[in-house]
């Protein structure tokens, strides 16, 4: 990828870069985070695996695509490596893959991270995590269905890093196999060994651990209590990104690995996952991103003004030659609006957005100027959703197109925002009158783009 020097990358928080993690890494100082998350590609399944589809995730992947595992190593070890120099000593980092390239990816990062002396607790890789789910089965398939990630967690210093425990509920076999005694007054405990004499057997060196007083059963290395955001009873969180990772599956990672306050990094960051739980548990965030699509969802997840955005943006020229679904889609959410999906039939409707007066405000937008003719098939489409107000964005909007707004609003009492792309980079949608939610509605993203 070529290096755009121009672009000046200081180090801010709560901030989503936008280009090459390896690029924006570089310019950041060392030591400065606290905790790093990453859930980088593979390069298993193309169509699956590339949601933004825009010029710059593209060209992230086209030279490793024929390359293999090796390729997809080299590529990943100079970011590994730039960011553990970014690591505060006492940091974490955890990296989310799954068995395409968990072993190449852990042999990696013990080079990087270093082995320590190899016993158990004195290395500086702390766990392989094993994320379980379930999900639909081929029942033809000659494998055993595959139903997990592996998450790897390593230090930088074995002996001073932030780990605070998290407990689960005990499960109604454990209490019964474990929970067995009853005292006098019916409460039900266990033994455990106190560590302060005794062979931690018989009574001599053990104390009593009631049920009701315990705080659960410690989270351990697999869990299978965190749901994907495709399950079902998930949908309000499921963007429709495949790839997407649930908030409390970071939420899980966050708490245990940061304190209130902590800065908290994501260089490979989608649609935000990390940064949006980041932010619900009051810790500082920052996430990079190659793909303007996907900072410019974030930045419409979270808010466009509880965050910065810095780096490449598209040029004028490429959105003129962007695919005009993409484009659409684009044009829909940084104005922090949902695309309407349908390629045909979506009688003049390309979104909706909510204004403090009137909800599902029709948005159109055209990759051509906008002119009188097409202002007036915007009308009957405001008025046959029985809306008051309107949104159209395109490149420019001819003098004859902006006299037919100014006279709608004056005879028929219609008010349509007209709003110019180059606008777009210097305002926030609610400029606009646009409500900034803290709740993005959810929007299948991935059959959107399909129809590229
Ligand atoms: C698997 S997704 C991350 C999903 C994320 N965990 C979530 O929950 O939304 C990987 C992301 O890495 C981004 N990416 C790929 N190559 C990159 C690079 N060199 N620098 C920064 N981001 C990159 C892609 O644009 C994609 O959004």
């Amino acid at each position: 990828m070529v290096e755009n020097l121009k672009v000046k990358y200081d180090f801010k928080l709560d901030t989503i870069y936008c280009g090459d993690n390896e690029i924006v890494l570089k310019r950041f100082p060392p030591k400065s985070v606290d905790l790093i998350y990453i859930d980088p590609p593979f390069f298993s399944n193309q169509q699956y695996e590339i949601l933004w589809k825009d010029g710059y995730e593209i060209q992230a992947y086209k030279d490793r695509w024929e390359g293999g595992i090796e390729k997809y190593i080299d590529w990943m070890k100079p970011k590994i490596e730039l960011l553990y120099r970014v690591l505060k000593d006492s940091g974490s980092f955890y990296l989310h893959c799954d068995y395409h390239a968990s072993a190449y990816l852990k042999v990696l990062c013990d080079k990087i991270f270093g082995n320590g002396d190899n016993n158990i607790g004195r290395t500086y890789f702390k766990n392989e995590i094993v994320w379980c789910y379930s999900g639909r089965e081929h029942p033809k398939s000659k494998v055993f269905p595959r139903k997990h990630d592996i998450i790897l967690f390593y230090v930088k210093n074995k002996k001073n890093y932030t780990f605070n425990p998290e407990f689960g509920s005990y499960r109604p076999e454990y209490i019964k196999n474990f929970f067995k005694e009853k005292d006098e007054d019916g409460r039900l405990y266990q033994t455990q060994p106190n560590g302060k004499g005794g062979n931690g057997y018989g009574n001599k060196g053990r104390y009593r651990q009631y049920l009701d007083e315990s705080k659960g059963i410690r989270i351990n290395d697999w869990w299978d209590d965190i749901k994907p955001v495709w399950h079902r009873g998930q949908q309000k969180e499921h963007l429709g990104y495949p790839t997407q990772k649930p908030i409390s599956l970071l939420k899980r990672i966050i708490e245990t690995s940061s304190n209130v306050g902590d800065i908290v990094l994501d260089s490979f960051c989608g649609c935000g996952t990390t940064l949006v739980a980041s932010k619900e548990l009051n810790r500082r965030f920052i996430g990079i991103d190659v793909s303007p699509l996907a900072c410019d969802e974030i930045a419409t997840r979270i808010g466009y003004s509880k965050l910065n955005i810095i780096g490449q943006k598209y040029s004028i020229s490429e959105l003129k030659k962007m695919n005009h679904f993409t484009f659409q889609y684009w044009f829909v959410r940084r104005i922090g609006g949902t695309p309407n999906p349908r390629k045909t039939g979506d009688k003049g409707i390309d979104g909706k957005v909510d204004t403090k007066k009137e909800l599902n405000c029709p948005i159109e937008i055209k990759q051509h100027n906008i002119t009188r003719p097409d202002v007036d098939k915007f009308e009957t489409v405001i008025k046959r959703n029985n809306k008051k107000t309107g949104y159209m964005g395109a490149f420019e909007f001819t003098k004859g197109a902006i006299e037919e707004i100014a006279r709608f609003k004056r005879e028929e009492k219609l008010t349509i925002i007209p709003i110019i792309v180059k606008d777009l980079f210097k305002n926030e949608p609610k400029k606009y009158g646009i409500i900034e939610k803290d709740k993005l509605k959810t929007v299948n993203i991935s059959k959107f783009l399909k129809k590229q």
